[in-house]
């Protein structure tokens, strides 16, 4: 059961920030989540919404600064953040709009081919389905997470159209017979924001396959 820390480890340290994710590796996280968003300069941003107004002293749209700017409000880029992992980890990046997906695919192919990176380090998801079939149209050796809050009939249904990798649902919806469906057609379960003790036995007990935590040492 793989141990992953949501947006790094935001239990413990401000997320998506480096030292969130250095953070995870010090509690010996198998992988980490993370959230993106492009810069006005098209650079791919690690952050969870689309404005930078919660999570830094600045107020606006990501989209509006360049990522200079992004950079010093603590924000890190992709490229920072996997630079600081290593092949050791995995990385689900999560897709927050429908403008980053090429990029981020090219990314990915950059570290497998000219940084040793491997396919299985990455995963990308998204509750944006559309960015979903784009992965799947043009890279198929991208595994892809398919995220659902509300409905595992339909994620299962989509999954099997793409051919992704895992689903990943709101820890919520799951159930030990809808568990078995999904491992039945083969795909990897890999639940989130599973943060009280509680939740996690629960979700190991299905079992999942990764559990995504703020908490990462908690699982
Ligand atoms: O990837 C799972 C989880 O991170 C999705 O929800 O809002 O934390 O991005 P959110
Ligand atoms: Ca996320």
């Amino acid at each position: 059961m793989l141990k992953i820390g949501h947006r790094g480890a935001k239990g413990y340290v401000a997320e998506n920030t480096l030292a969130s994710f250095q953070k995870a590796i010090d509690l010996k996280v198998d992988g980490i989540e993370l959230d993106v968003h492009l810069s006005s300069d098209g650079e791919i941003m690690v952050i969870h919404d689309e404005t930078i107004d919660r999570t830094t002293n600045g107020k606006g749209f990501v989209k509006d600064f360049t990522s200079v700017q992004l950079k010093q409000f603590g924000i890190p880029t992709l490229t920072e953040v996997l630079d600081l992992m290593n092949h050791d980890f995995s990385v689900n990046i999560e897709l927050k709009s429908n403008d980053s997906v090429e990029k981020v695919i090219t990314l990915i192919e950059k570290y497998v081919f000219e940084n040793n990176w491997n396919y299985n380090n990455f995963i990308i998801s998204s509750f944006l389905w559309r960015n979903l079939e784009v992965v799947s149209q043009r890279n198929n050796q991208i595994k892809i997470g398919v995220l659902t809050e509300d409905s595992i009939e339909k994620a299962l249904a989509f999954a099997k159209e793409i051919k992704a990798f895992s689903i990943n649902p709101y820890f919520k919806l799951l159930n030990a017979e809808n568990v078995k469906l999904m491992h039945n057609e083969g795909f990897q379960i890999h639940t989130w924001t599973v943060n009280s003790s509680e939740d996690i036995t629960f979700v190991k007990s299905l079992p999942v396959d990764g559990i995504i935590s703020d908490f990462p040492d908690k699982i």
